[in-house]
């Protein structure tokens, strides 16, 4: 197994989200070594991508411009983290969501980079002051939290530690630019980023509707599905607010007051009470019933739903 050519990306970690960011990095044309501590992992990685590209070219959704063969041949196995990250542009971490775990990865990483790679976590919730403490290269430091599935939902967060670089944020915001996400910069980090807390928002509220008697779950869910969610797959809230009135000065003159009539409704956050744990539960399992084939029928659809969406929306960018 061969180190990284130059200006290579490596990837720390070959499970689910190591094996999307390694198929994204190689669509966009860059060499991709899969680093693991098992050795069988980066076997199935290798396999899994291979297969998974396949079937995406077969469906007419295979990102980038090089052929399967052409992107397979850019991603290899490595065993030995030191030899992986020589030359490399850009380390992108995806070990399991342990804070000792990652905070040890990054100290190996620590004494073997030079002063020009971006080190990045894929941390869903873990704050880069945590993860970064102490680092001499935490000027080169940074999360880059995708959305599961990453190869259909463009969204990056990107959230530095206090002391990172502003050339760090930018190197990777046109990287993921480059490989065809949609990064966003948090300008400084809060806990959630911002996609967890919006949608814990809207959690909390679904539960209170559901816990007070308002509506069923499956009718609180078909309020997003078929309400809310289908503009929200092309325009975020804000923009909402802009297009439902005259623009958004004339949407507050018309409605704030209303709302925060209703926000003061709201009341504490929810205590997630077993009883309606379970009355939710019955309900999700008469649509999809919890067994691992169901479920993975279900996310299989999810994802085809999404592949499909994927492509509407490259259709529909604005001129
Ligand atoms: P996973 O469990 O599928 O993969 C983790 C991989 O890390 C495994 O292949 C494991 O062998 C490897 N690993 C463990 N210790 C290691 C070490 N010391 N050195 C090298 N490799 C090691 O985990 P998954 O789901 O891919 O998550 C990875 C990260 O991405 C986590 O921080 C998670 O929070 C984040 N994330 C996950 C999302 C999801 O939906 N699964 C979505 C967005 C972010």
């Amino acid at each position: 197994m061969a180190s990284a050519a130059p200006g290579g990306v490596v990837i720390v970690g070959s499970g689910l989200i190591g094996r999307s960011w390694a198929m994204l990095f190689a669509s966009g044309g860059f060499k991709v070594k899969l680093y693991d501590i098992e050795q069988q992992q980066i076997k199935n990685a290798l396999e899994n991508i291979r297969r998974e590209l396949k079937s995406l070219e077969e469906a007419g959704s295979l990102k980038g411009c090089l052929s399967v063969q052409e992107q397979v041949s850019l991603i290899s196995g490595c065993s030995s983290l030191q030899e992986a990250v020589e030359g490399a542009v850009h380390i992108q971490e995806c070990v399991p969501e342990n804070l000792e775990l990652k905070k040890k990865i990054f100290a190996q990483l620590d004494h073997i980079v030079d002063d020009r790679v971006v080190l990045s976590s894929s941390s869903s919730c873990l704050l880069p002051s945590r993860l970064f403490a102490g680092l001499a290269h935490v000027q080169q430091c940074l999360v880059a939290h995708p959305v599961n599935p990453p190869y259909y939902i463009p969204l990056v967060e990107l959230v530095p530690h206090p002391e990172t670089a502003p050339a760090t944020v930018d190197r990777t915001h046109a990287l993921m630019t480059k490989i065809g996400q949609c990064p966003v910069r948090l300008l400084k980090e809060v806990d959630g980023f911002a996609l967890n807390r919006l949608q814990y928002a809207v959690i909390s509220e679904a539960w209170r509707l559901v816990e007070e008697g308002v509506l069923s779950p499956t009718d609180l869910d078909l309020v997003m599905s078929e309400g809310l969610g289908t503009r929200y797959a092309f325009i975020g809230p804000l923009e909402t607010m802009h297009l439902n009135a005259e623009g958004t000065l004339n949407y507050f003159d018309r409605y704030s007051e209303s709302m925060k009539r209703v926000l003061k409704t709201f009341g504490p956050i929810p205590e997630f009470s077993r009883d309606t744990v379970e009355k939710v539960n019955q309900a999700m399992c008469m649509k999809v019933p919890d067994d691992p084939e169901n479920l993975a029928a279900r996310r299989q659809w999810r994802d085809d739903c999404l592949m499909r969406l994927c492509k509407l929306k490259r259709q529909m960018q604005p001129q």
